[in-house]
């Protein structure tokens, strides 16, 4: 096993590969997820107010790493939401919205984390999933309130290069250890991991799956790391190979591990739409209370949406200011087209549904099918 990847050696990767016992996974993602809500998607093309499937929060912009192209680094001055406002939010949308994402900055130091998602379970989101960079996954208050309250976490592995600040060992380590106290107290918490990919990364892709499985990880996504990120002129980095590589994987190793990739993410075809649909579906708010058009474009002055803490309304999603600025913005114009991210790819398709084209991805079965 090259790169230093996984535990000690691959027998002990085997070995913990058999410790833990399979446990089937749905999909965690696709181009289509949006589609699984056929009913609301409807609702919307009648002209009906719609509520969204999830939210996309970053209760902070504070974080524990300093990633040179990171989603986030715009965020020169750093931000956290208030309690207050997190409260009157989850009042507002919990039980009408039922997924929530926290995502960041790394939300795990936010200093009342564990009370976020206390409070996000008894108003009423059901599937309640955190993306973390792991640093602060062995502290007790931590996972404690991962266990109890979240479905998923997804881990983001950054450091799987070599002598990238310790490589990946710690991590994995790290892992092992939630693995086995969700195991020992019957939490039906899940771990995520996912990893970026890029053309050079391709033939290590299945190693590092490999590697996490062996650590306890329940299921890993692979998508594309992409540029751009300071001024909303989103690319993917070349990613040849990568659909392939994924592809020899999963039809060799699955065994109960779930392994994604949302393959439309990859694709070269056109994409099109007359209106940002997605974000009706999806709504993104920043750590500095504002609501954006689509995660990858967070923090982008020009695709704010409704500055929904410094302007509480308990009608913000409906408000008319926010529903034209969501109609103006078409693929010809939107400079993170080529991302390909779940925004771009969801508002393709209810484009497509708009014109009685057909659902792809509404057949499919998802696990956490409120997290888009
Ligand atoms: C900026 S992180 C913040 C949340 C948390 N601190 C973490 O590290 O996962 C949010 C997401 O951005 C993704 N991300 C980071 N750098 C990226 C890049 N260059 N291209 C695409 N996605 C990236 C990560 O994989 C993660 O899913």
């Amino acid at each position: 096993m090259g790169h230093g990847i996984g535990p000690q050696n691959f027998d002990d990767a085997f070995a913990l590969v058999v410790r833990y016992s399979p446990v089937t996974m749905d999909e965690v993602a696709s181009a289509g997820k949006v589609a699984f809500h056929r009913e609301r998607i409807e609702a919307y093309l009648r002209g009906e107010p719609v509520y969204p499937v999830s939210m996309e929060l970053d209760i902070t912009s504070q974080c524990t790493r300093q990633c040179e192209d990171c989603p986030s680094s715009r965020s020169q001055y750093h931000h956290e939401l208030s309690m207050g406002f997190v409260r009157e939010l989850f009042a507002s949308l919990g039980g009408r919205v039922k997924g929530l994402l926290l995502s960041g900055g790394e939300a795990t130091i936010y200093p009342e984390f564990a009370e976020v998602l206390a409070l996000a379970r008894r108003e009423g989101f059901e599937d309640i999933a955190i993306v973390t960079n792991g640093s602060r996954l062995h502290e007790e208050q931590v996972a404690e309130a991962l266990m109890e309250h979240a479905s998923t976490i997804r881990i983001s592995l950054y450091d799987w290069d070599e002598y990238a600040c310790g490589g990946i060992q710690p991590m994995l380590a790290k892992i092992e250890a939630l693995r086995r106290r969700i195991d020992r107290c019957g939490s039906g918490l899940k771990i995520g991991v996912s990893a970026l990919t890029t053309r050079e990364r391709a033939p290590r892709l299945a190693e590092i799956g490999e590697a996490v499985h062996a650590a306890g990880a329940h299921w890993i996504y692979y998508h594309p790391m992409c540029v751009g990120w300071s001024d909303g002129h989103l690319k993917q980095l070349d990613q040849a190979g990568v659909v392939e590589s994924v592809t020899e994987y999963q039809a060799r190793d699955a065994n109960g591990f779930g392994i994604f990739i949302a393959s439309g993410r990859y694709g070269h075809g056109q994409v099109a739409f007359d209106g940002y649909h997605s974000a009706h579906f999806l709504l993104v708010i920043g750590a500095d209370g504002v609501n954006y058009l689509g995660a990858e474009v967070k923090y982008q002055d020009r695709y704010a949406l409704a500055d929904v803490a410094g302007d509480w309304r308990t009608d913000f999603l409906h408000r008319p200011e926010r529903l034209e600025k969501i109609r103006s913005i078409d693929s010809r114009s939107y400079t993170a087209l080529s991302s390909r991210h779940r925004g771009v790819l969801y508002s393709d398709l209810i484009e497509r549904m708009k014109g009685g084209g057909g659902t792809p991805g509404n057949g499919a079965a998802y696990s956490f099918p409120h997290i888009l």
